[in-house]
């Protein structure tokens, strides 16, 4: 990923989110005002000890002037406190707000959007690229302008008590100023690098935790250290640059300081001599030379908080911007009152352009019927499953929910009334409550409890030793395979949708808990229309209307009977899979095979 080349606006968008926190930045600026003003003012004093009470042998008033110069350390020293405080705090409010807009505009996003972006990428941008802004209101936005206001500020002061002073300091700015540039450059380059590695190892590391059953089921450990080191490699290389700069920058500038002080000694020393300079002067000169560094030093180092936060502010305006692939039309509609018959018209879908999935697919479910799809792997079921509730948008044709486009419904307000059970099922860190009431504090215990005994998991119920308190692991690996899928039956159940969409499992479960999850479909279609994936010979017989998809076309459609009397496709897999079931023990209410005419 490379550092975008900055777009304009994003620096006046990020001041509109300071905006929001005018009184912090305010503060911000007067204590930094305040900071700066103790800072210069204490060198002066020291000129007026050394040639007044100092030079006159004036013992109380050298005393006076040592405790009002200790006031005035004091004070700067609470003043520089104070401002990291409210600086800090600054960038810390800007990113909770950016953050927060970030996230709600991912949880917007079309599922299309993730298909192309990994998720550790995305991971990244709401936690490192948010740090990198926050950072520059911490330490960089103010800091550059004071900065720079300081330097002009010293350099007067400096050329006011000795115009032949203040040009032997400037004789190393040339020096300092090449070296800064080239610094500045560098950092600039190898920081977009690091932010780069970053986010790269982040989105593979992601995915390789994720996937460590897999990796471990053939194996590949050892390959998948490899990959991860090759990772954390390139990570530490592009570090390691960022720090060889300043390794570089920051003895360079201190070694250009002492060569200034030292020129400064060297000219003003004989002026002293000569009555051309007093002691007090010459001493104001080298405290002020020394603070005339400080921002210069910390100038280059703001600079690149500055321009890694223009780059992560770039980033994050970029997922921003990127529009809704899901977009709400204005206007929409509630879907509450929707009594759930599905229409397909002639629906076309790609998930990548050019590259169609569903090539013209229609049909039509009453409300409270039951439509089963079959096919080959690959042929698109899954697909017809998420054009439902609107997860993608058709490239082609209608998908209707009551007569009306979905298109024209508030997404929001139709998943409510579709509940999808996908094919792989995921449940949250939390307990089994939450898993399946989702957080929705409307959906009391009670009602958790009995979806769950009406979709037959109170097998699960009983031998979780905290019943509905039990936590459950982020995979669901204290669950098995068919409990899994029972709690996203009663997740679906809770909702008391008028359509229901599942995606059945196609990992084979034990006969009982097979059983158990046929009589729990049973309970969830009853009076609801259902689109159903089907896998098991069971759920197809039961439906009113069957589709047999392949290659994203349909097929055949018929019921059981017709289809299985036509003896095509359909026949061919009913019969393969009733093979297959032999020596299995088959369901006790499947039956035997139909007899073909
Ligand atoms: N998110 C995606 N991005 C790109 N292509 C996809 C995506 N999901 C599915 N596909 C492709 O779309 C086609 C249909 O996939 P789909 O998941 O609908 O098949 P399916 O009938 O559900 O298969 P299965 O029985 O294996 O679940 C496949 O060729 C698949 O590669
Ligand atoms: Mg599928």
């Amino acid at each position: 990923m490379s550092a975008a080349a900055p777009r304009t606006g994003s620096l006046r968008r990020l001041l509109v989110y300071a905006g929001r926190h005018r009184g912090l930045l305010a503060r911000s600026v007067a204590v930094l005002l305040a900071v700066g003003a103790l800072e210069l003012l204490a060198p002066d004093l020291v000129r007026r000890t050394l040639d007044g009470p100092v030079r006159t042998g004036d013992v109380a008033g050298l005393l006076a002037h040592a405790g009002v110069l200790a006031v005035v350390i004091a004070l700067g020293a609470l003043a520089r406190g104070l401002q990291q405080y409210v600086t800090v705090k600054t960038g810390q409010r800007v990113g909770l707000s950016l953050r927060q807009d970030v996230f709600a505009h991912l949880q917007r996003m079309g599922l299309a959007f993730y298909d192309r972006h990994p998720v550790g990428t995305l991971v990244t941008r709401v936690t490192s690229d948010v740090e990198a802004v926050e950072e520059l209101f911490s330490s960089g936005v103010a800091s550059v302008f004071y900065d720079l206001m300081k330097l002009a500020l010293i350099l007067g002061w400096l050329a006011w008590i000795d115009g032949l002073l203040a040009l032997t300091v400037l004789a190393v700015l040339p020096v300092l100023l090449l070296v800064t540039v080239v610094f500045t450059r560098r950092s600039r380059r190898d920081f977009a690098l690091v932010r780069a590695e970053v986010a790269a190892t982040n989105a593979w590391t992601q995915e390789a935790i994720g996937g460590l059953r897999v990796t471990r089921l053939f194996g590949r450990e050892g390959d998948a250290r490899a990959a991860y080191l090759a990772h954390v490699d390139r990570l530490r290389v592009a570090h390691e640059r960022t720090v060889f700069n300043f390794a570089f920058f920051f003895p360079t500038v201190d070694f250009l300081q002492a060569v200034a002080i030292g020129l400064v000694v060297l000219v003003g020393a004989p002026r002293i001599l000569d009555g051309g300079l007093s002691y007090g002067a010459l001493a104001q000169f080298v405290l002020l030379t020394n603070l005339f560094f400080e921002p210069l030093r910390d100038l280059s180092q703001n600079f690149n908080a500055f321009l890694q936060a223009v780059v992560s502010c770039d980033r994050l305006f970029a997922v921003m911007d990127t529009p809704e692939q899901v977009p709400v039309r204005p206007g929409a509609l509630p879907a509450d009152g929707v009594a759930g018959r599905v229409t397909f018209e002639d629906v076309r879908f790609a998930y990548v352009e050019g590259e169609p999935v569903l090539r013209g697919v229609s049909f039509d479910v009453p409300a409270g019927r039951t439509l089963a799809l079959v096919g080959p792997t690959g042929a698109g079921k899954s697909s017809v499953v998420s054009l439902v509730s609107r997860f993608y948008d058709v490239t082609g044709g209608r998908v209707l929910v009551d007569g009306r486009d979905v298109r024209d419904y508030d997404p929001q307000s139709l998943r409510a009334r579709v509940a999808v059970v996908l094919q792989d099922v995921f449940l949250f860190a939390g307990s089994l409550l939450e898993n399946v009431r989702l957080h929705d504090p409307r959906v009391p215990r009670e009602r958790v409890e009995a979806a769950l005994r009406a979709v037959r998991a109170d097998g699960l119920l009983a031998r979780l030793p905290r019943g509905l308190d039990e936590e459950l692991s982020e995979r669901g690996g204290n669950l098995s395979l068919g409990e899994r899928q029972l709690v996203a039956f009663a997740r679906a159940l809770v909702t008391e949708p008028a359509v229901l969409v599942l995606d059945e499992a196609t990992a084979s479960v034990d006969t009982e808990t097979e059983q158990r999850v046929q009589d729990a479909i049973r309970t969830l279609r009853h009076g609801r229309t259902t689109i159903v994936v089907a896998h098991r010979l069971s759920t197809v017989r039961d439906a009113d209307e069957i589709l047999v998809l392949q290659r994203g076309e349909v097929r055949e459609r018929g019921t059981h009977a017709s289809l299985l009397a036509a003896g095509g496709l359909y026949r061919r897999l009913y019969e393969l899979q009733a093979r297959a079931a032999v020596g299995e023990d088959t369901a006790p209410d499947e039956g035997p095979v139909p007899p073909t005419p």
